[in-house]
């Protein structure tokens, strides 16, 4: 999608907002180096809620690999036919989702940020339903995992050199409860693993349930060598209480042996 062929309805509704989409319209490179590009390490919109809803956790996995939420958000009131032409640009700049999510998201734009949202309460009410119903369950970390890392991380792990660092042999997992407050804030800042350098930002994925991080950073130890303790829900309660910013983590995270 170029400026001049900008022709969606989409685009005279998105189109009045930011000065900053010009940059990413100005780039014809790979959602890789556009990830990098676009959060320049500085700013994720870190703080940036959407309003609760079934689907609402796929869409904070899986589009802020390349922008922050404020592009999402800011396109607010779409018919579906227009997020359908959104999610089908999205997936030629890179995104990457199946078929199941890909539905799952349009089902949680088109209503909670389509142009009838459903009153706050019944909004948070279906999100409680979803979050006891899925803590009922028996948390898989791998599909956790595929949910929610991968993106970033790659399938087995491995990260990619200059962007995401490698979860799969980092012994950065086993430093204290680093894996869970980096999942519950973010991590923004330098960082060195495996003698590689990185200078990038995760978002916070706060929105996992305590059982859903413990399961998840149980799996990513599970590809290293040193053997740990399993991580219980509560621990993870326990450092959801301190609250940190991305950078504050990074700090945090100097500081630990
Ligand atoms: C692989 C990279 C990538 C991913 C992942 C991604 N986007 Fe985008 N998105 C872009 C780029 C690049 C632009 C800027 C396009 C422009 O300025 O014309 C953009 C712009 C947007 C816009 C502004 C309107 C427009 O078309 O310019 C919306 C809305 C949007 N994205 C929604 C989403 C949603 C929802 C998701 C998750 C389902 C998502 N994006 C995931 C790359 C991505
Ligand atoms: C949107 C992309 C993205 C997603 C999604 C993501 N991460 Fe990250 N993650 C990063 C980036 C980028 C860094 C490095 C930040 C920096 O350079 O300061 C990082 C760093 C980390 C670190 C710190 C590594 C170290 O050596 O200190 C851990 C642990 C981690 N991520 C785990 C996870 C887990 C587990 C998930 C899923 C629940 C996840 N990440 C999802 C992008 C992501």
């Amino acid at each position: 999608m170029t400026a001049q062929g900008c022709s969606r309805p989409l685009c005279a509704n998105a189109g009045a907002a930011a000065p900053w989409r010009r940059t990413a319209r100005a780039l014809s490179v790979g959602a890789a180096a556009l990830a990098g590009l676009l959060s320049g390490g500085a700013s994720w919109g870190a703080d940036l809620r959407l309003p609760e809803g079934p689907g609402a956790n796929v869409v904070y996995s899986k589009c802020q690999t390349c922008h922050d939420l404020q592009y999402v958000v800011d396109a607010k009131g779409l018919l579906p036919a227009q997020w359908n032409a959104v999610l089908a640009s999205m997936r030629d700049y890179g995104l990457q989702i199946d078929d199941a999510q890909a539905k799952q998201v349009l089902q949680y734009l088109t209503t909670y940020l389509g142009p009838h949202p459903p009153p706050a309460a019944s909004a948070s009410a279906a999100a409680s339903t979803g979050a006891s119903a899925a803590s009922a369950r028996a948390v898989d970390g791998s599909k956790v995992y595929a949910e929610n890392c991968a993106t970033c991380h790659g399938a087995a792990g491995l990260g990619q050199p200059g962007y995401y660092p490698p979860l799969a042999g980092n012994p950065d997992l086993a430093r204290d409860a680093l894996p869970i407050v980096v999942v519950l804030n973010g991590l923004s800042g330098p960082i060195e693993v495996g003698g590689r350098a990185f200078d990038n930002s995760m978002p916070p994925l706060d929105y996992l349930s305590n059982a859903e991080i413990a399961a998840v950073v149980d799996f990513v130890r599970g590809w290293g060598s040193a053997k740990l303790e399993p991580v219980t829900p509560e621990a993870v309660a326990e450092q959801r209480q301190r609250r940190m910013s991305p950078t504050e983590v990074h700090d945090y995270r100097a500081k630990l042996k």
